[in-house]
């Protein structure tokens, strides 16, 4: 199994971004959200070990991977920001604390449609995880065709100073819906696209969609079928 980190915790880097946004006069504060950002790198790192894990286990115990890949990313500064403003929270570490839960995320390819719900309920059985958010984007799709779990996970994170339960985002769906919500967000932000052409495809879109889901379901169907044949 594959884990791509998308942009790596870069404390310098970090540092420096979040002063030109917040204001170097801010200092306090510019410490404060990279120790926030620190904690919830730690956090996402400890669960991706834990699905790593549990592909590895699965694949020793039922000769079957759940996970196709993992995708790993930090928020950058600048879209944090965008998406406070867009939600018009003050510009306050506590802010952050309470209203924004995907600092870290974590996106998780799975093979098979079951498998994002058995990934859940391993999860879920993880004493020490508790899940506070769930969208269930898979069993009540979006208008616009989008299929996917959303789970926002606490997870205990120890530092010097004790043991903090931190956020993580979780994005869970299948290879296929993976490639159909990567198409469809081309086709939202090239807003160059002549408007017919985005009716058009956006309609496409949500068919695909569905067509997508019930290839999966029936792959899946066979694959489950063939199970009994493995010695
Ligand atoms: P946030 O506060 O931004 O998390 O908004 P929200 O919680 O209302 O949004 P939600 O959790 O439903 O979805 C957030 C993320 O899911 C987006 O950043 C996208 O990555 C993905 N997403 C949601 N809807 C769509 C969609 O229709 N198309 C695609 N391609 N991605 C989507
Ligand atoms: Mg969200």
């Amino acid at each position: 199994m594959i884990t791509e980190n998308k942009n790596l915790f870069n404390v310098q880097q970090l540092q420096t971004d979040l002063s030109r946004l917040v204001g170097t006069e801010s200092a306090n504060q510019v410490g404060e959200l990279l120790d926030y950002y620190q904690k919830c790198h730690a956090a996402s790192a400890i669960l991706g070990t834990r699905l790593e894990n549990l592909d590895e286990e699965y694949q020793t115990q039922h000769w079957h991977n759940p996970i196709h890949h993992l995708e790993s990313r930090i928020k950058s500064p600048k879209s944090l920001i965008n998406k406070m403003r867009k939600k018009q929270l003050a510009p306050t570490i506590k802010s952050v604390q309470e209203q924004i839960f995907d600092i870290a995320g974590l996106r998780v390819v799975t093979n098979y449609p079951d498998d994002v719900f058995t990934i859940e309920e391993e999860l879920d059985k993880q004493t020490d995880l508790e899940i506070i958010r769930r969208k269930d984007y898979i069993h009540h799709p979006k208008a616009s065709g989008y299929r996917s779990l959303h789970l926002v996970l606490l997870v205990p994170v120890y530092q010097t100073s004790g043991s903090v339960r931190l956020p993580v985002e979780i994005q869970l769906r299948t290879m296929g819906m993976d490639m159909w919500a990567s198409l469809e967000h081309k086709l939202r932000y090239k807003t160059r696209t002549p408007e017919d052409k985005i009716d058009q495809y956006v309609t496409t879109l949500q068919t695909y969609a569905a067509d997508i889901a019930q290839i999966e379901t029936n792959l899946q169907n066979i694959s489950q079928d063939l199970n009994q044949y493995t010695d």
